[in-house]
């Protein structure tokens, strides 16, 4: 057994393209949490990073399709990211991101190290071109059928449907996702890490190495050493990302997956001066928490790099998990078929315990598994509410009747008490080794169990009946409940911090370490404890409604789309009354119109506003003709910035729908006649 001396935790650094999930907190952040949380309390040197990962082409699609910037995108999911999860209590010691200056600077260097040495091929290849973008087509620029189950919305990096990574070239009748054009072959000059090169190291390292990883990793990396690695591209002809560091390299970024593991040492830099013994030295446990899907980065590419850079530290453990389903279905972004971390967070204010026990009892450890909100209601309502909750209320609660809120003496204690009593070093010693193994779920089980042994405890000691009889026995049957108690507080500190303050102040005991579980002399006789309060309310059927509702909705919005029916847009973010009422909107009357010439879109109006008599210029001669137009009634934005189009100055916009189903615009107009430059609002 090596020993460590100090510990380098990460886990994935989340694509700045979206808020976080609950399959991301339950395959990777609750249990990193866990993880650190329970390091920290043993006193061990630990850090844990992490950030946004706000490269990538997803991003950049995202933009596109929002008529924003890249860096506007990640500029808002970065601070949406963020706050959500300070708030469940996820507990990084830096969080940051991968478009910070220090990153930039971190990654090309390493970038340059590795260049200079001679690590990388050089190699001109022929890739898709939208030759309207004018733009190279990489990764999820570009759309297909899939050749092995004829989806034809599968990507140019992997069809999610069936599940197959594939190479852009490999799909059937491709197509720019930009313009929906037929893309051209061009050639491209690229970066490649050749990955064969590093199939000896690798197998030495995991296969004969690390034979107690996760049996899911272990097999993941088995077969792609046996499948036989090859040279991986690592930039791409984009305008985001972080520039190719060397000369003759203009218009190429690194690729995401090449600078966004780098971001750990990034991130670990921006946290301490002290980061090289971090990062460099033999005796610190690096350990890589990540989902599935991140496996071949995190144990087959980023250790390549780190060796090929040279003196680094290669990690110890990348204990990764399989996913987690919603009501049966996968977890998808785009779909939206997800519980969102920050929507929780405002649904459930105060009760990120009961999230983090659920995901953490129910987490994808060895298999995908499940998310449904019956099953949440459940596990709170017979195990956080009736079982933790309870026994803690009880042992207080009769404190505070019976001693006035004053720890009892412990007087002679029975065999029986010393049997339950003695449970605890067991649980403890069960419940590190389930941690330090990374069976988070079964050391969730240990810290339940205390709570389970101290309801038993209560229920075949019964100190409501023995107080009429033996009130010197009730004392000592409480100090046990109360050493209990005391030891429950620190064993689901890892897992259910805000519960875990609150026994401790209900205690009013400041804090515990890790050394202090497993002891029975934690509670003081004569220290006098808080005021009782629950710690959990049970969930109501109508709560639980309430979101099962809010996914049929999805279900159904997606049915439509699928179907052909086009996209309904989510709705857009909430605003103010004040926002609103910026919007000058007008019943205004067509009084004549016609076409621009040249032009296959655009009529110019000329409308009477109530206020004025004014041109504007609408992009509907597709749909409308001058003559429909002329006498009716239309809505007009009227204090929308004036702009120029085609020499016409435009002042207003002319309000219309947009079918989502065909894309066609249709007028909106008062369903009753008005006069015009009547309000709208
Ligand atoms: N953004 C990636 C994902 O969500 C994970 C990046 S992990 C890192 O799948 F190591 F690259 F940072
Ligand atoms: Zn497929």
């Amino acid at each position: 057994m090596k020993k460590y001396n100090r510990y380098l935790v990460t886990s994935a650094l989340p694509y700045a393209n979206g808020p976080v999930h609950i399959g991301h907190l339950a395959g990777v952040y609750v249990p990193a949490d866990i993880y650190v949380r329970y390091l920290r309390l043993k006193g061990e040197d630990v850090v844990w990073v992490c950030g946004s990962d706000e490269h990538g082409v997803p991003i950049t699609l995202k933009a596109r399709a929002e008529g924003v910037t890249p860096q506007d995108i990640v500029d808002k999911y970065h601070n949406i990211i963020k706050t959500s999860f300070e708030e469940f209590g996820i507990s990084f010691d830096i969080y940051s991101r991968t478009t910070s200056p220090v990153h930039y600077k971190t990654a090309s260097d390493f970038f340059r190290v590795m260049y200079d040495k001679g690590k990388f091929i050089e190699q001109t290849s022929m890739q898709f071109y939208d030759e309207e973008a004018k733009v190279f087509l990489a990764d999820r620029y570009i759309m297909g059928t899939c050749p092995h189950c004829q989806n034809d919305r599968a990507y140019g990096d992997q069809c999610e449907k069936c599940g197959s990574t594939l190479n852009a070239t490999d799909l059937i009748n491709p197509r720019s996702t930009i313009t929906g054009s037929a893309p051209v072959m061009k050639e491209t000059k690229h970066w490649y890490l050749p990955l064969d090169k590093y199939e000896q190291f690798l197998r030495e390292w995991i296969l004969d190495g690390h034979k107690e990883w996760k049996a899911n990793v272990y097999g993941q990396c088995k077969s792609w050493l046996d499948l036989g690695l090859q040279p991986r591209a690592v930039s791409r002809d984009l305008d985001w990302g972080i520039p190719v560091p060397v000369e003759g390299a203009e218009g190429k970024v690194l690729y995401v997956w090449f600078d966004a593991p780098i971001g750990y040492i990034s991130a670990t830099k921006e946290l301490t001066p002290d980061w090289e013994k971090y990062w460099k030295r033999e005796d610190t446990k690096m350990v890589h928490f990540i989902g599935k899907d991140n496996i071949v980065f995190h144990c087959i590419v980023f250790p390549s790099m780190l060796k090929a850079h040279g003196g680094f530290i290669l990690p110890d453990n990348v204990p990764a998990n399989e996913f987690l389903n919603l009501e049966g279905d996968k977890i998808s972004t785009s779909r939206n078929w997800a519980v969102w971390l920050h929507e929780y967070l405002e649904d459930f204010p105060g009760k990120q315990d009961m999230l983090r026990y659920v995901l953490c009892a129910n987490a994808p450890e060895t298999k995908d598994n499940d998310f449904t909100w019956k099953d949440f209601q459940s596990r709170v309502n017979n195990e956080l509410v009736a079982v933790l909750g309870n026994f803690v209320n009880r042992a207080l609660v009769l404190t505070q009747k019976y001693f006035e809120g004053q720890v009892p003496a412990c007087g002679q204690l029975t065999d029986y008490d010393r049997d339950i009593l003695g449970e605890l070093p067991q649980l403890r010693s069960s419940l590190e080794e389930n941690i330090e193994n990374y069976r988070f779920r079964e050391a969730l089980k240990d810290a339940m169990s205390i709570a389970r042994l101290g309801n038993k405890y209560l229920a075949d000691t019964e100190p409501w009946k023995v107080v009429k009889s033996d009130p010197d026995r009730v004392a000592t049957i409480l100090n046990v409940a109360l050493q209990i108690t005391a030891n429950l507080a620190i064993a689901i500190e890892p897992f259910m911090p805000f519960t875990s303050a609150k026994i401790l102040k209900m205690l009013n005991i400041e804090s515990f370490g890790w050394q202090h579980l497993g002891r029975t002399d934690l509670m003081a006789a004569g220290h006098q404890i808080g005021t009782p309060e629950l710690l959990f309310e049970k969930v109501d059927d109508s709560v639980i409604e309430k979101q099962l509702q809010k996914l049929a909705d999805t279900r159904k919005r997606n049915q439509v789309e699928e179907s052909g029916g086009g996209k309904i847009e989510p709705q857009k973010d909430t605003i103010s009354f004040e926002d609103f009422g910026t919007m000058d909107i007008r019943v205004s009357t067509v009084l004549a119109a016609e076409k621009i010439a040249k032009t296959k879109k655009l009529l110019k109006l000329t409308i009477d506003t109530g206020i004025d008599t004014r041109e504007i210029v609408s992009g509907i001669a597709e749909y409308y003709t001058p003559e429909e137009l002329v006498g009716r009634q239309v809505l007009v934005l009227v204090n929308l910035a004036p702009r120029e189009l085609k020499g016409v100055m435009s002042q207003g916009m002319i309000l219309m729908a947009s079918d989502p189903a065909t894309g066609k615009l249709v007028l909106a107009s008062p369903v009753d006649k008005v006069k015009n430059g009547a309000t709208i609002g």
